[in-house]
């Protein structure tokens, strides 16, 4: 079967993993910094902190944003739950700005309209899905107009590029940024993710809620006459100063990441050309288009998602996953809208109140895009759709 995504390990990624079990840390050793200094640099932001997934990187963006009750999050309707769940895990409520549908990326102007209606939204986590960027600067705009704080959603776009050629993750938009190191993703860590930031009290906020609550070097302490005994220091004196979690990653994950961050080039490159054969070949083919067409050379292009007008087809998607199935083609929907989860709808939220996502989640289909797909592989994937739909 090929699936609809995977990651690539080589020789490199094994020995970098082994020579941390060889070594002295497996966990808060010297590689959790390689790897976010590496990050840091690659896309170009002042602190960087890594944790145990994308999921606790929202978690904590979000409180630290200052999410939580009756300050309210705002996200896209079509993306992974997580991003929605953040609001939730903080106290907060989660309410959905529906997609543009000629880039599936929250609208702009509905987040405006959104931001007028609901004076007690505290931050907007827009997603640049399948890793092609938001409309940041209008993003932006809108949400600082608002008093409205930005945690982009990151997830796909690791090595994406905004048009003014700045690079995803430099929050030269926002607050903060997340990213996921998920096996799909960009960049494999097993499972792990990063807050980017340029902001040195969020930072010191986020290092401190990632271990416990626990200061960190360079906070001040609350109680500091008991840090000390005479003129020496107390080497075993720490305060948990608020309610944190333990959400670090190991130096075991970080030098996968590290390691698997150095071909990222390569990777974006391969997946750019693999996007430029689906879309010659599928253009002019009947019932279907890409879902994204603009902003090919800045998307991190994480995902292919097709649009199947499957009325017209004479095909229900079902048929049409189980056919492509059949021929060991793997597919995904991504995503099926936050909003229709029974936990959202138990919340109040109503699907039909988003068209766009609505009609967007009736036709998507996401086909195999990974660094490894061969090229005889996806000439297999395009003569498959291509028959299914005939
Ligand atoms: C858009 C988006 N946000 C957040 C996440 C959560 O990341 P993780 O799986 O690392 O917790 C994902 C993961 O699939 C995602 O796709």
């Amino acid at each position: 079967m090929i699936p609809y995504g995977r990651h690539h390990i080589d020789e490199d990624d094994i020995h970098a993993v082994a020579q941390v079990l060889r070594g002295s840390h497996l966990t808060q050793g010297p590689a959790v910094e390689a790897f976010e200094d590496a990050v840091k640099s690659y896309v170009g932001c002042r602190y960087a902190v890594a944790v145990a997934s994308g999921t606790a990187a929202l978690h904590l963006a979000a409180l630290a944003a200052g999410v939580g009750p009756r300050r309210d999050l705002a996200t896209s309707p079509i993306t992974f739950v997580a991003s929605a769940n953040a609001a939730a895990y903080v106290g907060g409520r989660a309410l959905f700005v529906d997609i543009d549908p000629a880039t599936v990326n929250m609208s702009p102007a509905l987040l405006a309209a959104q931001i007028a209606r609901e004076p007690g939204l505290q931050a907007v986590i827009p997603v640049h899905f399948a890793g092609l960027p938001c409309d940041m600067a209008e993003i932006a705009r809108v949400a600082a107009a608002g008093g409205v704080k930005v945690i982009e959603d990151a997830a796909h776009a690791l090595g994406a590029t905004y048009p003014d050629g700045s690079r995803v993750g430099c929050c030269r938009y926002s607050l903060m940024t997340i990213f996921s190191f998920h096996p799909v993703k960009a960049i494999a860590a097993g499972e792990g993710g990063m807050i980017t930031t340029n902001d040195p009290d969020v930072y010191h906020r986020l290092l401190r809620l990632r271990s416990h609550g626990i200061n960190k070097v360079g906070d001040a302490l609350r109680f500091g006459d008991l840090a000390r005994t005479g003129d020496l220091a107390n080497p075993w004196y720490y305060e948990m100063q608020e309610l944190g979690f333990h959400f670090r990653i190991t130096d075991i994950q970080c030098a996968l990441a590290l390691s698997q961050l150095r071909k990222i080039d390569r990777f974006i490159a391969r997946r750019r050309e693999l996007v430029r054969v689906y879309d010659e070949a599928f253009s002019g083919v009947p019932h279907v288009r890409p879902a994204q067409t603009g902003g090919r050379a800045e998307s991190a292009h994480h995902l292919y998602v097709l649009r199947v007008d499957f009325r017209s087809s004479g095909l229900t998607r079902a048929e049409f996953m189980h056919r492509l199935r059949a021929a060991d083609v793997g597919t995904q929907v991504h995503y099926i809208p936050v909003p229709m989860h029974p936990y959202y709808r138990d919340l109040g939220a109503d699907p039909t109140a988003y068209p766009a996502a609505q009609a967007y989640y009736e036709e998507a289909i996401s086909i195999p895009l990974f660094f490894d797909l061969t090229d005889s592989q996806q000439a297999h994937v395009i003569a498959t759709i291509r028959e299914t739909l005939r």
